[in-house]
Order: C-alpha cells, then structure tokens, then sequence
C-alpha cells in the first residue's frame, strides 16, 4: 500500500475530521495541568487480535496451521466495529446513493512487519476492488460494517504454469474455479483465503459503505516477489482452444471461468489515510 496522501474523492474526510471518523483518539492524559498517568499497555480486542497474529505468522513461505487459523478465526469473528474505533453512526457509513462512478476507496494501516500487516478498507457504495490476487499469502478478511459482494477463485490447476495457454504471454488465458460468489453483510464470519485455496484472487463490490479489516500474513512486498496483479473473468463458454473437450470433460459440478492477467485498471483510486483508532502495543 502507497504511503499517506491528502483528501481525495468521497471516501476520504477532510483532515480536520480524520480523527474523528478514522479514530477515536483517546482522551489526552494530564489534560487541564493534571499529572500524566503512566502509559498503560493497550489491552482489548484489537491487541489480542495483534499478540494472536504475531504467534501465528512466522513470514514469507509459511502458513498458518488450521488451530491458528482457527484462533484467529474465533477473535476475528467477535471484533467489533468499535475494537477499531468506528461505528455505523459515521457519516461515512450512512452516505448512499452517491452517483460517483468509481469513488474512492480509502484504506489504513494499523501495523506492519515482514510477517504480517493489519489493515482497514473503506468502500463507499459501489466501490469496487477489482480481481486481485495475494501470492503466497493468508488473508483473513472480516467485515465489520456494511455490505459487499465477494467473487472469488483459486487457480483450476494450481501446479500448471498456465492451463490451456494457447495464445501470447499478454493475452494468455487460465482456468481458475469459482469459490464464491455471494453478498455479505455485516456482522458476519471471517473469510479466509490461502496461498492456493480458500479464493486466493478475490474482487470486492461494496453494496452499502463497507469497512473490512484485512491480516495479510506476510503482506505484499515487491522486493520479495509478492506484487498485486489484477485480472478479468472471462466466462468458461466463451474461449475455445485446443483441448477444450477435454477440459468440459474434468468440468464436472466445478464453476470454472478463465482469468486473464490486466494491468491495474486506471480507474481504480485508491488513497491511504492516518490509522487514528485503538493502538496495538509491541510490547
Ligand atoms: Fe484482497
């Protein structure tokens, strides 16, 4: 993710608002001459989540094991919108039917290592994250507020460099399966996708204003060779190659489609904001 930049669109609050609607900033100790009180360590949802975190992501090239999935699924489930200081009461969350094509889509970051990253999306209203992948990643996504549909797949034949690549590098089609395709609204369960499974390439479409806390363990890194690459879905029925008998014959009951790698669509504008809310303590 980019480095902050200024306001821009209607997701992102003017300056002087951030605070309050990115944050819940606590109260400032010794205000009015009083003696500051010793700083406390942060306790609460939000750093149990992050102590949980870092005893489960142990860097590039692995994953969590289905108990630490499950203990961070299980925290996850129960974060509040509060755990990060929002609320359905903001502005931001109760601005619909904005005619803006494409708005803005906000993020911050809560904190980052080499092991993993925390991190929150803002989607105004028809906001859309478009088909993206995380390599060799483990993604917990957690809708704390709003309502969004989530499409996404996993590669049909995840050891094939490309299935049925027929065509140039540039146009070069692969076979990937759906995984899901449903609405989710607030408050709901936690989706998790893995490296190779789970919806590895996900898009996002916000139906009401969403906010989605993300773990990406390890987050993205191009020095490491973990880049973002986005893609488009090309219905099964619509290519024909080589072999594609054969394909329709493994077909069975699997949703398949054909993904083909795009550069980042330039209408997609993304801005980072100040994280303000509940910190997490590293110690
Ligand atoms: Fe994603």
């Amino acid at each position: 993710m980019g480095a902050e930049v200024g306001v821009a669109g209607v997701a992102v609050p003017p300056e002087a608002k951030r605070r309050r609607v990115l944050a819940a900033k606590p109260t400032a100790e010794g205000a009015g001459g009083k003696r500051p009180r010793r700083a406390r360590r942060p306790q609460g949802a939000l750093q149990r989540l992050f102590q949980a975190c870092r005893a489960v992501f142990r860097g590039p090239g692995t994953v969590p094991a289905p108990a630490e999935v499950d203990l961070l699924r299980v925290i996850l489930d129960r974060m509040r919108p509060e755990d990060v200081g929002l609320s359905s009461d903001m502005a931001f969350f109760r601005t619909r039917d904005v005619a803006q094509r494409n708005p803005t889509i906000t993020h911050t970051t809560i904190y980052k290592s080499e092991k993993f990253s925390m991190v929150i999306l803002f989607l105004p209203q028809n906001a859309v994250i478009p088909l993206h992948n995380h390599p060799g990643m483990t993604v917990f996504s957690k809708l704390l507020l709003g309502s969004m549909h989530i499409k996404s797949y996993d590669w049909a034949d995840p050891d094939a460099a490309g299935s049925g690549a027929s065509s140039p590098d540039k146009d070069r089609l692969r076979l990937a399966e759906l995984v899901v395709d449903d609405d989710f609204t607030a408050p709901c369960d936690t989706s998790v996708l893995y490296p190779t499974a789970g919806g590895n390439m996900h898009r996002f479409r916000s139906i009401a204003p969403c906010a989605i806390l993300d773990i990406l363990g390890p987050p993205y890194s191009i020095e490491e060779d973990r880049d973002c690459t986005y893609y488009t879905d090309v219905p099964y029925s619509e290519h024909t190659m080589t072999g594609t008998e054969i394909v329709r014959n493994e077909q069975g009951d699997r949703r398949l489609a054909w993904l083909k790698e795009i550069e980042m669509p330039g209408d997609l504008k993304m801005c980072s904001v100040r994280y303000g809310g509940p910190q997490v303590s590293e110690r």
